[in-house]
């Protein structure tokens, strides 16, 4: 997406001879791709996936807090996505969806050690890696991705969350609260990992309007990073 709209949006400011070479750089159509850093594990935008681990592999954010609503297990959550999802499930909830709580949030590296363990011990290497990532290549250790569930409409950490009331309207809607369905259904060739109907990941208002507008639901294909199916 962004190589071809660099292009027109290159010409144009070619051909109008305005604009700085930094803003031709760094804009595309009035989006400044540069305002956040792709690479930072503490950056709303970083990029984690089976080729792209955390940096530093052990990294632990520096601002985990404990929502209070939504989330009868006490779980963390970096602030600026603890925040948004506040906001994400007041309107769920407003919206007649029920209560959209956390099920899993921040994952510490030892804690992705157990969970990739144990995702391999039942499904086996191949199915177990299309579900859970190896420790320091979760984007959970970033403390922005958190995996939800309306408790009353089962389906916890299942697909079939994707067909519960909570699990339509999040799909609908998380992008106005800055979450991205990380791993959409046949994503897997280019994230590695199964549908995840339930793995939300907070990247920011403005990126998410971005891709919404573009109609690109996948974070690799947006940044024109190579497809990471594997490690
Ligand atoms: N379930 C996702 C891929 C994780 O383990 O981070
Ligand atoms: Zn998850």
């Amino acid at each position: 997406m962004l190589k071809k709209t660099f292009g027109t949006m290159a010409t144009a400011l070619a051909l109008a001879s305005i604009l700085s070479a930094s803003t031709q750089a760094t804009a595309v159509d009035g989006f400044d791709t540069t305002q956040h850093s792709l690479t930072a594990a503490n950056s709303p935008w970083v990029v984690v996936n089976k080729k792209h681990p955390l940096n530093p592999i052990q990294y632990v954010p520096a601002n985990l807090v404990t929502p209070k609503q939504f989330n009868g297990g006490g779980l963390r959550l970096a602030k600026p996505a603890a925040d948004a999802f506040l906001k994400l499930a007041l309107a769920g909830k407003a919206a007649g969806v029920g209560s959209i709580s956390i099920a899993s949030g921040y994952r510490s590296y030892t804690r992705q050690v157990a969970v990739h363990a144990e995702d391999v011990r039942k499904f086996g290497l191949i199915a177990g890696e299309k579900l859970a990532a190896r420790p320091g290549f979760s984007e959970h250790q970033t403390g922005l991705a958190i995996d939800v569930w309306a408790p009353t409409q089962g389906c916890r950490i299942r697909v079939c969350f994707s067909t519960t009331k909570a699990g339509k309207w999040l799909k609908a809607n998380a992008w106005k609260y800055g979450f991205i369905i990380r791993y959409p259904d046949g994503s897997y060739p280019i994230t590695g990992y199964q549908f995840e109907p339930w793995h939300i990941r907070f990247v920011g208002s403005e990126l998410t309007t971005k891709m919404h507008s573009t109609g690109e639901t996948i974070l690799e294909r947006f940044w024109e990073y190579p497809a990471s199916p594997k490690y």
